[in-house]
């Protein structure tokens, strides 16, 4: 092991796999995480980006086209089976996003409780230089019928409610079935968005089918949505226990070493009550006797027990993917980071990725990262996974100067790249290709998709590929896919 002068080694992972139901979690560490201000370059000029190349995706264009001007897109996904193979269907390809109305009057920053699944059509098989700058999707609308997620919530006091992520999987590759998996959220706030009481985040299953014609695609279905899960307070943290708690964003898979066995993988946070002080040396892990280590009295005194994400995992217990039990987290970022989003798993090359994207500001005190998508790698779905990239975990960040203030996306720090908040939500694709969506270039707010980019991902480390597109950028929202369902049957 040799590391950078002035910093502590990363943490030892061994990617040793483990069974998927016992009891092993492993950490991203404070060691791990501190691997990316090791590797920040501390000379540039302010605004510039400290990031190493291979990490940073490349500066989108403050003069990106808009997907659709009457609607706001961020996290977006695609129609996937249960290896995460993309499908087309009938010569189309879909994508889900959330959705919300630029013209209803509230800005792009209070989006989230408005949040509706919206899908996306083009016709398959088109390159992108043959298509509109924009990727040329077509808006099909909402998926669910107007007061169809909020039937879970019948009978409780809410004061607004929203579809956050999830992801969809065709139940069938010759046939047109699809569950929905996604975050059904219930607020009740008042009027300054101060919570009355904690939002209530049920991870909801629904079904529906896929049609097509030779003009279009719809949905039919959805109409009844099934709770699967909310948090124990053991592994997963409840809105009890902390209001500004993380539990959603489902995606399903079957494991290859499991063939038949159906989980998930989802954000939460680890278990307990918000505020108590219970980060432990393993969380911070440090090579024996390393110099450059810090104190647990250290850590606890600077408040990063504030920041506990996890990756949670859950286990279907029937075939129509309804009823899930839940199991110990795959990751924990006690100390470290409050979010990991979107999680995703990833095999590729007998490897299990775990692929999550996060925040600068959700870092804890005394480490730090952009944003963007970070990754983990090991031999099994449960692992002592290692994090990607000099172990510290970050595989893409947004161009980012972490010798200068984050600011936020909505109150940007004049000092800081003006890239910081270009792209969030990367979500990973057969064969490294990575979408996202637009936050903000420039001061230009988004709502729509971002050019594609690519990863070469090998063992543990990756690099983006500058020879992919423009300068390392494909076309705007090139969601492609790379199976088809041909189902002629089915309309
Ligand atoms: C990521 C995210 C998801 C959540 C959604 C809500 O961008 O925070 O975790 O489902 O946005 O808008």
């Amino acid at each position: 092991l040799s590391g950078v002068p002035g910093f502590p080694l990363p943490s030892t992972h061994t990617q040793q796999a483990y069974d998927p139901a016992s009891d092993f979690t492993s950490r991203w560490t404070r060691a791990d995480a501190l691997q990316i201000k090791a590797h920040s370059d501390t000379t540039v000029a302010a605004g510039q980006n400290s990031i190493p190349a291979q990490l940073t995706m490349p500066s989108i264009p403050a003069d990106f086209p808009q997907i659709n001007p009457d609607v706001w897109v961020w996290d977006t996904w695609t129609l996937i089976d249960k290896h995460a193979t993309q499908f087309s269907y009938n010569g189309w390809e879909v994508i889900f996003c959330l959705t919300a109305d630029p013209n209803a009057g509230y800005t792009f920053d209070d989006r989230h409780v408005h949040a509706r699944i919206g899908y996306f059509y083009r016709r398959a098989g088109i390159p992108a230089s043959q298509r509109p700058v924009n990727g040329g999707w077509t808006y099909g609308g909402h998926l669910f019928a107007d007061g169809a997620s909020a039937k879970v919530f019948a009978g409780t006091t809410y004061t607004q409610q929203a579809e956050w992520s999830g992801s969809t999987r065709l139940l069938h590759t010759n046939g047109n079935r699809v569950s929905v998996f996604y975050t059904d959220l219930a607020f009740n706030r008042d009027a300054n968005a101060n919570n009355i009481t904690p939002p209530v985040a049920v991870i909801t299953q629904t079904i529906g089918l896929i049609h097509a014609d030779f003009n279009h695609v719809w949905f039919t279905g959805f109409t009844r949505h099934t709770p699967l899960l909310q948090p124990d307070g053991v592994y997963y943290q409840t809105g009890q226990q902390n209001e500004f708690y993380s539990f959603r964003d489902p995606f399903t898979f079957e494991d290859p070493q499991h063939p038949g066995v159906n989980y998930m993988v989802f954000e939460g946070n680890t278990g307990g009550p918000r505020g108590v002080a219970n980060c432990t040396e393993a969380d911070l892990g440090y090579q024996p006797n390393d110099p450059h280590a810090e104190t647990l009295q250290q850590v606890l005194d600077s408040g990063a027990y504030y920041q506990k994400a996890n990756i949670g995992l859950a286990i279907a217990e029937n075939s129509s993917l309804s009823k899930w039990k839940f199991l110990p987290p795959l990751i924990s970022g006690n100390c470290v980071n409050d979010q990991t989003e979107r999680p995703q798993m990833y095999v590729h090359n007998g490897k299990y990725y775990i692929f999550t994207i996060s925040h600068r500001t959700t870092f804890a005190a005394g480490v730090d990262g952009p944003d963007g998508v970070y990754g983990f790698v090991g031999k099994g779905i449960r692992s002592d996974f290692q994090p990607m990239n000099y172990g510290s975990g970050l595989v893409m960040g947004n161009p980012t100067d972490l010798n200068t203030a984050a600011g936020t996306d909505y109150d940007p720090d004049p000092q800081q790249n003006p890239r910081a908040f270009q792209s969030y939500s990367h979500y990973i694709m057969p064969g490294g290709l990575v979408e996202s969506f637009i936050d903000t270039v420039e001061g230009r707010r988004g709502g729509t998709l971002s050019p594609t980019v690519k990863l070469h991902i090998s063992a543990a480390a990756s690099a983006v590929d500058l020879t992919y597109g423009n300068g390392g950028l494909g076309g705007y929202g090139d969601i492609s896919a790379n199976r088809r369902v041909v189902d002629f049957l089915a309309f």
